[in-house]
């Protein structure tokens, strides 16, 4: 089984960033794209804000290397100086997600080759090929230059290697990257023979006599083996960790400061988090709201929780957001009165003790200057400003929540190698994708108050009273069988169609579809009935056994009927009662739901794609099985709540233009932005907050 997702390997940073003792507020700080004199006005105005942390130097490989080997560090020195004169700390960029000019043009097979073999050029940012040795050896010589001067420089308390890794790009299929590949290859499967079972290659007569005969899946002229792409996923997954751990360890040579890359939690289908977790000091993400998305709000605490998961729950930096529309969208709306605030202390709420933005000072030129900042155009005379500066005095009253940890009753299953697998060409169908599973019953909990961690299939799930398996189609014999001590030991588990499909290399399990889950779910799938584009069926929840076996009892949503799309399967019950049948579709009156006992706990399968109002009825049932209840409280207002050894924190934020209440807050509540007292319910005013501070429960 897995250990705890996140476990460094170098020091322990559990006590936050060296001689910071403060939640950090700032957010990127590019400089060198202003005239020197500007920088003394920055560092003011940064002090007003309240700003405590800005990242520097991710993108000025250029200007720190201005030709190969030769070093201009002067701009760099002054800027440290001056920013550690006035209390700023910083967070130091490794600059190689933009290598300059003089790299490409000196290493041209060092550029990466898309998959349909175009080679990409010079004059935006983004890698060069993780596996060619010259832009590793480039790399880490920049990141050793820079640890040397600045490791124990008094300003620096944190490392920020990289940018992003997995974008722009991530895959590469240059030849370099193929002669890594190869390499891979054979340390994973040992003998040729080995890959040629793993990857089924006597399907479509693809059998390997030669190690030098196997390449990477560029474009085919049908679809490329899935186990080949599936391996090559995870083979860019660790050419990428491979090149963040050659900068750690070159830094590690030289500094004793914590070392982080920001990740881009569900938001970047390259990496594998639960892996990178375990890499990083101090675990750290950038979130940008989806603008087309009118509760993107949701879709910002998913992330958060994710992050906080793959920080194994300590604590983490929101190293990027914006503070109002971003430049990449199509349409790049604007932040609204509050709604900054509100998105930085829902992070703040999931557990982040770092609130930074991209950027710091909005960018006269290039490719971002449409993009929000913290000094944006306007200047200090704009809303945006002050809402900065507001945020900075707000994160100053609520400090005492640093440290603070969140709890969850759920969990959500999360393998990047399952959606990598799902993700492949010829699946039944178009409509069974995972992150829309992913996204609904997360919207579903998020609705009903209850806060959820993700957590990998094959890691300890006993913390959690519910585990939902939304896109589960990759499920290793491992992880089934750690699904089925959940359930046997208690634990609720509700798994949605399409999982426990295929092993660790796309191959069906024996016993054909939901094969390892069949134990714990008492059903098994005979067919999958995908339903034409647009086409719906119903389906009808019945009394559920009572929790004792005896005698039917009417479970929540019995009698409703519910609209379901996308998917049915021709279930065969090994046990299981039915909850939920069909009405219409191919499977009319045969099951759609199904609830099993085993052991000290249930497993539900669910097998059709019911929408977030739907999702209710489903998981009324679910619900009283796990012993949790939704919150009863409006829609549009999020509670979570972070909690210390003599105090829980309480942060609500209202998404609707009318005031709420959170109702029940026990004697001795306080406000903490205006010390106020609270007795009973809070109310929260219009697009506003409030952190809370109760006494532990
Ligand atoms: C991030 C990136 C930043 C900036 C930002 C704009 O993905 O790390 O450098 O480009 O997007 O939203």
């Amino acid at each position: 089984m897995r250990s705890a997702p996140h476990r460094p390997v170098g020091p322990d940073y559990t006590g936050w960033l060296p001689g910071v003792d403060d939640l950090c507020y700032g957010g990127d700080y590019n400089p060198e794209q202003w005239p020197e004199e500007v920088w003394e006005q920055d560092v003011t105005l940064m002090r007003e804000a309240g700003v405590n942390l800005v990242s520097v130097g991710i993108f000025s490989w250029a200007l720190l290397e201005p030709r190969e080997g030769e070093l201009d560090l002067g701009w760099l020195d002054r800027l440290l100086d001056l920013l550690h004169g006035h209390g700023i700390k910083v967070d130091l960029g490794t600059p190689t997600a933009s290598p300059p000019a003089w790299f490409f043009h000196t290493y041209p097979d060092a550029r990466v080759v898309t998959r349909d073999g175009t080679v990409l050029g010079f004059g935006s940012r983004g890698m060069a090929s993780p596996s060619h040795p010259a832009y590793r050896e480039a790399a880490v010589r920049i990141t050793t230059a820079l640890a040397e001067r600045y490791g124990d420089h008094p300003a620096v308390v944190l490392w920020h290697v990289h940018n992003e890794y997995g974008a722009p790009v991530s895959e590469d299929y240059s030849p370099a990257s193929a002669t890594a590949f190869r390499r891979w290859l054979r340390e994973r499967h040992g003998s040729l023979d080995a890959l040629n079972a793993a990857w089924g290659t006597r399907f479509w007569g693809q059998v390997y006599g030669e190690w030098e005969h196997v390449g990477v899946p560029a474009a085919a002229p049908s679809i490329v083996n899935p186990a080949q792409r599936l391996d090559f996923a995870r083979f860019t997954d660790d050419a990428l960790l491979a090149c963040f751990v050659a900068e750690r360890d070159a830094i590690r040579a030289h500094s004793d400061r914590p070392v982080t890359t920001n990740f881009m939690a569900a938001a970047c289908p390259a990496t594998d988090l639960w892996k990178w977790g375990r890499e990083v000091d101090i675990v750290s993400n950038d979130h940008y709201l989806t603008a087309a998305d009118p509760r993107n709000q949701v879709g910002l605490a998913l992330a958060a929780d994710l992050t906080r998961s793959v920080a194994g729950g300590k604590p983490w930096m929101l190293l990027e957001h914006s503070t109002s529309g971003v430049n990449w969208q199509e349409r790049n709306v604007a932040k609204r009165p509050g709604e900054m605030a509100r998105n930085a202390l829902s992070h703040l709420g999931r557990g982040a003790d770092a609130i930074m933005f991209f950027q710091w000072r909005a960018s006269r030129s290039g490719a971002e200057k449409f993009h929000s900042a913290m000094l944006p155009h306007a200047g200090t005379s704009s809303r945006v400003w002050r809402e900065v500066v507001e945020l900075g005095e707000t994160l100053r009253g609520v400090r005492e929540v640093r440290g603070a940890r969140v709890h969850a009753d759920v969990a959500i299953l999360w393998d990047q190698e399952s959606f990598w697998a799902q993700d492949l060409e010829w699946r039944p169908s178009v409509d069974a994708r995972h992150r829309e599973r992913v996204d609904a019953f997360y919207d579903r909990l998020w609705r009903d108050g209850l806060t959820t961690d993700f957590a990998h299939p094959e890691q300890d799930l006993s913390p959690y009273r519910l585990v939902v398996a939304p896109a589960s189609y990759l499920l290793t014999a491992d992880a089934a069988a750690n699904l089925t001590r959940y359930v046997e030991s208690g634990g609720t588990l509700l798994v949605s169609f399409f999982s426990a499909v295929v092993d660790e290399h796309d191959a069906v399990h024996p016993g054909g579809f939901l094969g390892p889950l069949r134990r714990a779910l008492g059903v098994a799938v005979e067919e999958f009935l995908p339903l034409r584009a647009g086409e719906t069926l119903g389906v009808r929840f019945e009394a559920a056994p009572g929790t004792d076996g005896a005698g039917r009892v009417d479970t929540p949503g019995t009698g409703a009927v519910v609209r379901g799309d996308v998917w049915a399967d021709d279930l065969a019950l090994e046990g299981a009662d039915v909850v939920g049948r069909f009405v219409g579709g191919p499977a009319d009156g045969a099951p759609a739901v199904t609830r099993h006992r085993l052991g000290a706990g249930t497993g539900w399968y669910v097998s059709t794609r019911l929408d977030v109002d739907a999702l209710a009825t489903l998981l009324a049932p679910v619900y009283d099985d796990a012993g949790l209840a939704p919150s009863g409280l409006a829609t549009d207002v999020e509670v979570v709540r972070r909690h210390a050894d003599d105090a829980q924190y309480v942060v609500a934020l209202n998404h609707s233009d009318a005031e709420q209440k959170v109702p029940d807050l026990p004697d001795g509540t306080v406000d903490l932005v205006s010390g106020d007292r609270v007795v009973g319910a809070a109310t929260i005013p219009p697009a506003g907050f409030r952190v809370l501070r109760s006494p532990a429960r």
